[in-house]
């Protein structure tokens, strides 16, 4: 039922793109934040399921990354939008792909307007190659995005965003005030208050001391749009666990915190696949005695629903708002058809009808959306 709701939204979004409207549904960002090496840009690329930024050791994000996932039907007409589980069955994308000569998914970079990448793997180099562009080789930063929009019938139409970890003492070509200048990149995203803050902390360091979660307080101090992440579970101590942390008795979040386990190092390196990456995570958390009562609740696909209710809950609250925007938009369109009718002769009233029930369609297209809808997302 949810999964139809987004799907309306993805419609809407689509018409009004069609319209050369601009989209009344302002919806979130996701705004990945926490301190170097925590393990940002491996929960990013596994809640979207695809192999495509740079990850490692050290600082490797340099430039914020500005992902737009845009979603398409696939080829068959059928629209996706199967949200972000969804994401987590690459092979699937694979035989849709495989069964038909049309692209089912691609990248395309702001800096190279209509060039298509199909192969992810030139998408993670595309990014490091513009990053050495700007900033060069050596550690350097820069607070200008790299726009990387993402075509496929597999995601949501949502907007995320990669950013540079938080570090304090200054490496390589990087400037001294390093702190405070990766500070204001990431108060930029997050002081918007359509993000949603994934605050990313390694569970092997003390949650006292998260930057992320530090940052995220300042901008929201209720904890209405952050959510906790923990990484890094399997590199836990032996007997230490986050049972406290998730059942809200160090530092409590309303939205509440996911454990979750990516790659490591030497699955980077060795190119270890986020499908087996997932079904390791899922292994780890069933078989592990801290966490096995509570499994369900632990690892990237749960991370991934959780942001999903959070989204919906976003539409909700907006939903006013996008009535009324709509409203205006109805009004206009019937004010100019009129005046159209006015300058059309008789031989043209069935141009004028045409175009009425376009627009009647279009209209309960809306209002099923949206009235149809707003119970679904209660729950
Ligand atoms: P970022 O700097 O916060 O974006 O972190 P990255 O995603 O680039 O990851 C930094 C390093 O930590 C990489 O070597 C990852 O393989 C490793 N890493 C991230 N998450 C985990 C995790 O859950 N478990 C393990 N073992 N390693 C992780
Ligand atoms: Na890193
Ligand atoms: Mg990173």
């Amino acid at each position: 039922m949810d999964q139809e709701l987004i799907k309306k939204v993805n419609k809407l979004q689509d018409a009004f793109a069609t319209a050369g409207t601009s989209n009344p549904i302002d919806l979130p960002q996701i705004v990945v934040i926490g301190s170097q090496s925590s393990g940002k840009s491996s929960v990013l690329e596994n809640i979207v399921g695809k192999d495509f930024l740079p990850r490692g050791a050290g600082i490797v994000t340099r430039r914020p990354l500005v992902l737009q996932l845009i979603n398409r039907p696939n080829s068959k007409g059928e629209v996706g939008g199967v949200a972000l589980p969804e994401g987590h069955k690459p092979s699937a994308t694979t035989t849709a792909a495989g069964a038909s000569d049309e692209i089912e998914e691609w990248g395309e970079f702001l800096h190279l307007p209509g060039q298509k990448f199909t192969d992810f793997t030139k998408i993670r180099e595309e990014i490091e190659r513009e990053t050495e562009n700007k900033v060069g080789k050596n550690a350097g930063i820069s607070p200008q995005p790299i726009n990387l929009r993402i075509y496929s019938p597999n995601v949501l139409t949502l907007t995320m965003v990669d950013l540079p970890g938080l570090t304090k003492v200054p490496v390589g070509d990087q400037p001294k005030d390093i702190e405070k200048l990766i500070r204001d990149m990431i108060m930029k995203y997050i002081m918007k208050s359509n993000a949603i803050i994934l605050a990313v902390t390694a569970a092997n360091t003390d949650l006292a001391n998260s930057d992320g979660l530090k940052m995220a307080r300042e901008v929201d101090p209720d904890g209405l749009r952050t959510i906790g992440v923990l990484t890094k579970i399997d590199l836990m101590d032996q007997g230490t666990d986050v049972v406290d942390i998730l059942a809200g008795r160090v530092i409590a979040l309303r939205l509440g915190y996911v454990p979750v386990v990516n790659r490591g190092q030497r699955d980077i390196d060795t190119k270890k696949k986020i499908s087996a990456a997932l079904e390791a995570e899922r292994n780890f958390f069933e078989n592990h005695s801290s966490y096995s009562s509570r499994a369900q609740f632990c690892g990237t696909p749960f991370l991934a629903r959780r942001l999903n209710v959070i989204l919906l809950h976003h539409i909700r609250n907006t939903l006013p708002d996008i009535k009324a925007k709509i409203g205006q938009g109805l009004l206009k369109f019937q004010q100019e058809l009129e005046q159209l009718g006015d300058a059309l002769g008789e031989d043209d009233s069935n141009n004028m009808n045409v175009i009425l029930n376009i627009i009647t369609e279009f209209t309960s297209e809306f209002r099923t959306a949206i009235d149809g809808t707003s119970s679904d997302i209660a729950t």
